[in-house]
């Protein structure tokens, strides 16, 4: 930590914040690419040699180094999303996941600070479960299209009208909206969430889409908000019928977020861990085509050995906006810090840990 200045007296120069005022800053590292660096980010290199031109690696790999040093010197661990670019996920992440396994991670992990690669509300789910920790977003404008589409107040106003139903809102919700909420849920277990509940209806809110994906799978009456993933919302079935008309060998994987019709013509659908367990278990020679954020299908190519990604590419601009510089950004200055409102924090964080408990039990 020899390299840390006290933050204090920068802070207005640098526009940093109180994580800066209770860390400190550093000079920001020299971006050469240097026989060093060249020489301790080679075998990181490998793991994405497959998406990564050679040309183009060392423009990378001053980054990668840079981060990776900081991450030690600051005890931060990075937690990114499956979404992330290869570079992210391969070369500097110490936890990658669905949205399920990285709020379990935050719960338990050892570290001072916890870099968010991902969005705004993952963040925010990491915050709830170690408010001890500092938790930075490389990106605060790293939003989110569900999470906007309902509020707090939203949620009062369905409880007024519907009393007694209990409300399940998806993790992709602002912490406003988790402290109205009985419990949270994600992709990976909704039905046995909702199936937790003596009631006969439920609210699962605010996806549209993976309710009534949910809503095919129990025999609770499940009821919703107009809430959709502007990634996942522009799949349509005849573009996938389309594929498997070319080649009756392909195999369509699609996340819940989509819409019903497109789940309905996939060969399997689950949260993005569970999309990857699906391709990676198949056999070499096997054609797999990933209905999702399309760095996915990128981070996954060398370990789904001989598997052939077909990659309809829809990105998803709040995930993309994290990038290598942006991180090391973060941990330079401490900056961008999520925190959430104490008495939200504490209702919200019991609707995330209920689902946790959920899991575990
Ligand atoms: P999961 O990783 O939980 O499947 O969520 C996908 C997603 O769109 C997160 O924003
Ligand atoms: Fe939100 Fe969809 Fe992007 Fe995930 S992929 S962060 S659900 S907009």
């Amino acid at each position: 930590m020899d390299s840390v200045v006290q933050g204090r007296a920068l802070m207005g120069e640098k526009g940093a914040g109180l994580a800066a005022e209770r860390f400190g800053v550093v000079d920001m590292p020299e971006l050469e690419y240097t026989d060093e660096v060249a020489r301790e980010t080679a075998h990181l290199y490998e793991r994405v040699a497959h998406h990564i031109p050679e040309i183009e690696w060392p423009v990378h790999a001053p980054y990668v180094h840079a981060i990776n040093k900081l991450k030690k010197e600051r005890n931060a661990v990075i937690l990114a999303h499956n979404y992330m670019t290869p570079e992210i996920f391969h070369c500097v992440a110490d936890v990658a996941g669905d949205s399920l396994q990285l709020a379990m991670e935050a719960n338990k992990v050892d570290a001072d600070i916890i870099v968010q690669c991902g969005v705004h509300f993952m963040a925010e789910t990491s915050k709830l479960l170690s408010p001890e920790k500092t938790v930075l977003i490389p990106d605060m404008r790293a939003g989110c299209s569900l999470a906007e589409s309902i509020t707090g107040a939203d949620i009062r106003l369905l409880r007024e009208a519907h009393p007694g139903v209990p409300v399940v809102t998806y993790v992709n919700t602002s912490a406003d909206v988790k402290a109205e909420s009985d419990i949270c849920c994600t992709s990976s277990n909704a039905v046995r969430v909702v199936e937790s509940f003596e009631s006969d209806t439920v609210f699962l809110i605010p996806d549209e889409y993976l309710a009534q994906n949910v809503a095919k799978q129990t025999s609770k009456k499940i009821l919703t908000w107009k809430g959709h993933c502007e990634v996942h919302e522009r799949f349509t079935a005849d573009e996938l019928l389309a594929y498997k008309e070319a080649d009756p060998a392909i195999q369509i994987v699609a996340h819940p977020e989509c819409p019903p019709e497109v789940v309905e013509v996939s060969d399997f659908s689950g949260s993005t861990s569970g999309m990857i367990d699906f391709a990676v278990g198949q056999k070499a020679g096997s054609k797999v085509l990933l209905v999702t954020e399309c760095s996915m299908a990128s981070n996954i190519e060398k370990e789904a050995k001989g598997v052939e990604f077909i990659k309809p590419c829809n990105l998803c601009p709040h995930m993309k906006r994290i990038t290598l510089p942006k991180i090391l950004d973060s941990l330079v200055y401490m900056r961008q810090e999520v925190d959430v409102d104490p008495v939200v924090a504490e209702k919200a964080r019991q609707a995330v840990e209920r689902m946790v408990n959920l899991k575990t039990n």
